[in-house]
């Protein structure tokens, strides 16, 4: 099976943790029609770590707990699959899932085929407790078998968080998407620390398998499982949103979709970013650190259709002014050529025809254009 683009969806951890059920699944899945968020591409509903019993049945089994699943995990994924999206879970390649619940390791062809009994389009497969001493590449690589076996397409998203260097050999698991950063809270430095580890990451990432930023933080407003009252307001979501579109992230969104704001759904659909995470070339944007503010950086993307994007980020803690002369990205002065641009928040249209752009920025804001080449006069 190939995907042609980063996944999007929505996923329990980052606002529920162990807190799941039925319930709020089928409220996470109504949510997503009813808000026009499957309209515009999310498409997973994924249900994190926690689901399962603590023990594994007579058969070795996984089972799920029917507490929070009291009519079992076939009557979610059709019910998910009856609002025409798709269903997520999750497992681990080590001994026990991060929150000690039982883990796919050495059990995974038993576990890719119970994924598949319960109608699963999409695993998380998660890296703690895993053995020390293994190699993960195998032990990935055996998932992806597992699951090809099942003859179900099953997406194959690794977790490992970045570690061995998997950005070098994920994609030879099968694997769809992976994981190569540590996880997210929802914190402004949490947003930046992930964005400057990816800088010489990003040229792994191809059509069929993507690097996954982690799930988003937007509209979390301190609530939940990783949030932080108080540390993001809308321009930290928005930056997070646009740095995740600019590096072409999976896009799964992490809040209650039951109290998201309309400034924060607005985000989520905002058709330009959306369309530059998921361009179909894939193509890896050209980092352009400021020299006049630490961490305040340019993007350059190309993108289908002769176009590009050009984004400008503060990640600094203080207002900021992003350099920018077109030289810094290859962009010859004297090519003939202009760039003319058109900001995807505000709709505002610039040309840069000349050698030096100064783009002052709030603290943490951004601005980003979609971009085409204009013939100077
Ligand atoms: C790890 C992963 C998270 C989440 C938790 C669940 O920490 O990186 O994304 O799945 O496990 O326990």
């Amino acid at each position: 099976m190939i995907i042609n683009k980063p996944p999007m969806g929505w996923n329990s951890w980052n606002t529920f943790g162990d807190n799941i059920s039925e319930k709020m699944v089928c409220d996470m899945a109504d949510k997503i029609v009813e808000l026009g968020l499957r309209d515009v591409g999310y498409e997973y509903v994924v249900i994190d770590d926690c689901w399962s019993l603590l023990q594994r049945d007579e058969n070795d089994r996984i089972v799920a707990d029917p507490e929070k699943f009291p009519n079992g995990m076939r009557a979610v994924a059709d019910y998910v699959h009856s609002k025409g999206l798709k269903f997520g879970m999750y497992s681990c390649a080590g001994t026990l899932t991060c929150a000690g619940f039982p883990g796919s390791f050495d059990c995974e062809f038993i576990d890719a085929e119970t994924f598949a009994d319960f109608g699963v389009d999409y695993l998380k497969y998660d890296f703690c407790n895993f053995p020390e001493g293994k190699d993960p590449q195998l032990y990935y690589n055996r998932m992806g078998m597992a699951l090809k076996a099942t003859g179900r397409d099953i997406v194959f998203s690794a977790c490992n968080w970045g570690t061995h260097d998997s950005h070098k050999w994920i994609r030879s698991t099968g694997a769809h998407l992976y994981r190569s950063t540590g996880d997210i809270g929802e914190r402004f430095n949490s947003v930046r620390n992930i964005s400057l580890s990816q800088y010489d990451k990003l040229q792994y990432s191809a059509p069929g398998c993507y690097n996954d930023l982690d799930m988003l933080i937007c509209g979390m407003d301190g609530i939940g499982n990783v949030g932080h009252p108080g540390l993001c307001g809308d321009i930290q979501y928005k930056t997070h949103f646009a740095l995740w579109c600019m590096m072409g992230s999976p896009l799964m969104i992490g809040t209650d979709l039951r109290r998201v704001r309309p400034e924060i759904l607005d985000l989520f659909k905002n058709p330009d970013l959306l369309r530059i995470n998921s361009d179909s070339e894939t193509r890896p944007p050209i980092i352009i650190e400021s020299p006049s503010c630490s961490v305040a950086c340019a993007m350059f993307k190309h993108l289908s259709d002769n176009q590009f994007a050009l984004g400008f980020f503060n990640l600094a803690d203080d207002p900021a002014v992003a350099d920018f002369r077109p030289h810094d990205i290859g962009f010859p002065i004297n090519s003939g050529f202009g760039l003319k641009l058109r900001e995807v928040f505000t709709g505002e249209t610039i040309e840069f025809l000349n050698d030096y752009h100064r783009v002052p920025l709030d603290t943490h804001d951004c601005k980003v254009y979609i971009g085409e080449y204009v013939e100077k006069n």
